[in-house]
């Protein structure tokens, strides 16, 4: 920087002394021969003065004289009106006031992290600020700065708003990179880009090449990429001693950090908002005819505590959002078996009131509440589109004249993203139904109202990308408050938990890191193709180590999957899954599916393992509910009868009947929709890495073979076998690993050996979830490991079963034909 600054302060006086215009300049250009430097103009060459005559630096001339271009294009931006405008905007931001303290933090600390409220200017005006000092110090055409975000969509709504503030298009000095997409300029300074693109980069360039500073922004999340990133940055630094590192996070955490990086500097940001009024669900019904009550629900997972809406005498004179609620109950009536509460109802949990509940505040809100924004957070895609539907068909909420109503969520298209900055006219509110993205990444300004339904769907499972195969759960009470935080950014807030009171109590503290909740499998694939070494010894460097044990067992999953080779290898199948940013589990059925040509089923079944369950079993209509799916799941398999249920509904839907049948089937028409979705997801995954021809489509009819997608099913649900025993009147099931008696069937009979299952879960013995049956060629031509050649082993496992397979002549013939099946994965 002191050079630049020394080159630049000569260079006006060499205009001084001759007069020259700074076109002539055009060429000014630094060479250096063994000893001197000089400078080229339109008049000749002059020798560079001694300082920088000695200096070590060669620099281009293009490189100065574009960061000259850029210092005079940034200064006369914020010279104009416009550039002026925005200015004051930025100005009036808690972070602007931090701008000298965080560059100067920046140049004299490697590491520096950044804690400040959501929406105070953290993730818009942080890397701008460097951008901006470093093209005023005419180091703009030399540094690069990468800002990280967890979601596509951050970095791609966060880049335009930086470009625009900085007056300029996107892919000019401002850029953005995400999975598949991306703006970026040979101009580009500063690129936002998600975890995973930056974690892509450094398996090709190690040491960051020419970039100056990486922002990891939403550190809070934890997310295991951001971990995963900090592991291999910190190992970085050292080697790159000029590279800085910031971390921004929203609440804060930041000492957790500072220890982990040793020597660093810490910045808070102070935030302000405005107080805001805390509604729980028991304050919602507070005067209506209905009350909660605690009640224990058992089914079959155990037993969990649960509410019920009881009915109790409502007052004489009831408040307007009192009656508003009761009649949102009452619409939402148990007994009511009409599609359309039907569907409620599937998301119905007694402590989560569903969308006829929502539909009414919503209402409420709009009629007669001061103006404000609302804001709804809901669990996820599914749940989104299901809901902004209902509520287009609503005479008010559905009304363009009175209501913008928006979605905002991970995958939505960049036209709708601008929209929810947008403000509406006057005498029309905003509505914005969200995911949790809305809590600290996308900050939407006018916000009055909060509504909270309370639960979210964790990433539970992706090392590169965020796709959605998740349950919803429980969140944090800091995501609680983070939430309600929303609702009192412009004036004081009103925020509707639609839980009980209890329910948030009970809620954790803070989320654990990913690293720590989640199974570890597709992380150490990652860890392995990026070649970092051994897998336990790279994670017992990470901020928060996960156990040893939960390590072993993803590596000896791996291993026993043919992931990973004895050594901890990558194999050809592990590379393959590493392209695929799903469990191996489902990508390895993937990768079958698509190798036996039979995709089209297959991708039913995996998006089908991605979402709740979509058999809905309601509390009072147990039997008929078990009726309507055993006639899908006739001969042994949920998967299959999965299948059945999509292709019956996916024709029904074709005759816009898709309702009706899902209504009389006890299926749940979100699922359905969600699995449509996550069909086409997985399909363009399978297209983008080559796997599939790019022109094909996903829908080959289902004439498929029903013994091969149970291999492939078994395929990939192995090891989760366990073998079907016939006593005398009943069936048991063995597993592998226990190797007791430890499952009931109802069946008197099976007429299949093995079981292969998704789940296991333990409560007080153990129940096995989404179970196909598999005969014993089944699991031992496509259960174990098909390119790891550990025949042996995996024939020792299944020997006290299957005898007969361990005959010499056998076990040549088995090895033969696994032999082959390897060939065929190997050259596919
Ligand atoms: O990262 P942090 O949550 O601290 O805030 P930010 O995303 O940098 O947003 C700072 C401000 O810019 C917020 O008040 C937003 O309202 C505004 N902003 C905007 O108007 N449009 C965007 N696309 C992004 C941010
Ligand atoms: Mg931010």
């Amino acid at each position: 920087l002191g050079l630049l600054k020394r080159v630049e302060s000569y260079v006006t006086e060499l205009l001084s002394k001759k007069s020259w215009s700074k076109e002539s300049l055009s060429d000014v250009s630094f060479s250096r021969s063994s000893s001197s430097c000089s400078i080229a103009t339109d008049e000749g060459f002059f020798e560079a003065p001694e300082p920088l005559a000695s200096s070590k630096v060669v620099m281009e001339k293009v490189l100065w004289r574009r960061s000259l271009q850029l210092r005079d294009q940034q200064r006369a931006w914020q010279q104009s009106s416009e550039g002026r405008e925005i200015l004051e905007f930025r100005r009036s931001l808690p972070a602007y006031k931090e701008k000298d303290a965080v560059l100067s933090a920046i140049s004299q600390n490697q590491v520096v992290i950044i804690s400040g409220e959501t929406g105070c200017g953290k993730t818009t005006q942080i890397p701008q600020f460097i951008l901006e000092s470093e093209i005023e110090s005419v180091n703009g055409a030399s540094c690069s700065i990468i800002c990280t975000q967890p979601r596509r969509i951050s970095a791609m709504s966060v880049s335009e708003r930086v470009a625009s503030e900085r007056g300029e298009k996107l892919g000019e000095s401002v850029g953005y990179k995400v999975r598949l997409e991306g703006v970026k300029g040979r101009d580009t300074r500063l690129l936002f880009c998600t975890t995973g693109i930056l974690l892509r980069r450094l398996l090709v360039d190690r040491s960051l090449k020419g970039v100056s500073h990486v922002i990891v922004d939403e550190i809070h999340e934890r997310g295991m990429n951001e971990d995963f990133l900090l592991i291999v940055l910190k190992d970085l630094l050292p080697r790159r001693p000029e590279l800085r590192l910031i971390l921004m996070s929203a609440t804060l955490d930041a000492e957790l950090f500072a220890s982990y990086f040793g020597s660093s500097q810490i910045i808070y940001i102070p935030g302000f908002t405005y107080p805001v009024r805390t509604h729980f669900l028991e304050d919602i019904l507070e005067g209506t005819g209905y009350k909660l009550t605690p009640y224990n629900q058992i089914d079959d997972y155990g037993q969990e505590k649960m509410w019920k809406l009881g009915k109790q005498a409502p007052r004489k004179r009831k408040s307007q959002i009192a009656s508003v609620v009761e009649d949102a109950l009452k619409a939402a009536d148990l007994e009511d078996y009409s599609p359309q509460t039907r569907e409620s109802l599937s998301c119905w949990n007694p402590d989560c009131i569903g969308f006829n509940f929502v539909e009414y505040l919503l209402c409420y809100i709009c009629e007669n509440e001061r103006t404000g924004a609302v804001l709804v957070f809901m669990t996820g895609w599914d749940d989104i589109s299901s809901l902004k539907d209902k509520l287009q068909a609503h005479p008010i909420l559905g009304d363009p004249t009175r209501v913008m109503l928006l979605a905002c969520h991970g995958s939505m298209a960049s036209s709708e993203q601008r929209l929810i900055f947008d403000e509406p006219e006057d005498g029309v509110r905003k509505i914005v139904l969200a995911t949790n993205i809305a809590e600290t990444s996308i900050t939407i300004n006018d916000v009055v109202f909060v509504l909270d339904c309370g639960k979210a769907k964790e990433t539970s499972y992706d090392a590169l990308n965020n796709t959605p195969c998740l349950l919803p759960s429980w969140i944090s009470k800091v995501s609680a408050q983070q939430r309600r935080g929303r609702a009192g950014r412009v004036q004081p807030g009103e925020c509707y938990h639609l839980y009980p009171r209890c329910v948030y109590d009970a809620f954790v503290e803070y989320q654990l890191p990913e690293i720590l909740r989640t199974p570890l499998q597709s992380l150490c694939l990652q860890i392995k193709s990026l070649k970092l070494g051994s897998i336990s010894e790279f994670l017992s460097r990470a901020l928060q180590s996960p156990e040893l044990l939960a390590v072993q067992n993803a590596v000896e999953y791996l291993k026993v999957i043919g992931a990973l080779d004895e050594n901890e290898n990558l194999t050809v199948l592990g590379r393959y899954l590493t392209m695929l940013p799903v469990e191996p589990k489902l990508g390895k059925m993937l990768l079958l599916g698509t190798i036996l040509n039979c995709l089209d089923p297959v991708l039913t079944v995996v998006s089908g393992l991605s979402v709740r369950d979509p058999f809905l079993t309601p509390f009072d209509k147990k039997d008929l509910a078990e009726a309507a799916k055993s006639q899908f799941s006739r001969d042994y398999s949920d998967h299959l009868a999965l299948i059945r249920a999509y292709e019956g509904w996916k024709n029904a839907e074709r005759e816009y009947a898709g309702y009706d049948y899902c209504w009389k089937n006890f299926l749940s028409v979100q699922s359905m929709k969600a699995i449509d979705s996550l069909r086409k997801e997985f399909f363009s995954l399978l297209r983008d890495t080559g796997l599939v021809d790019s022109n094909s489509t996903s829908h080959s009819a289902w004439s498929c073979d029903e013994h091969l997608i149970r291999a492939v099913i078994c395929y990939g649900l192995y090891p989760g076998v366990c073998s079907i025993v016939h006593n005398e009147k009943s069936v048991s099931l063995k597993t592998m690993e226990d190797g007791q008696n430890s499952v009931n069937s109802r069946e008197a009979k099976i007429p299949y050996p093995w079981l292969v299952f998704n789940e296991k879960i333990k409560v007080n013995s153990i129940f096995l979830r989404d179970s196909t049956a598999v005969t014993d060629s089944m699991l031992l031509l496509f259960g174990g490991s098909i390119s790891s050649g550990d025949h042996d082993g995996h024939l020792k496992m299944l020997g006290g079963y299957l005898e007969f397979f361990m005959k010499p002549a056998v076990a040549e013939m088995y090895q033969c034909m696994r032999r082959e099946l390897d060939d065929l994965i190997q050259n596919k």
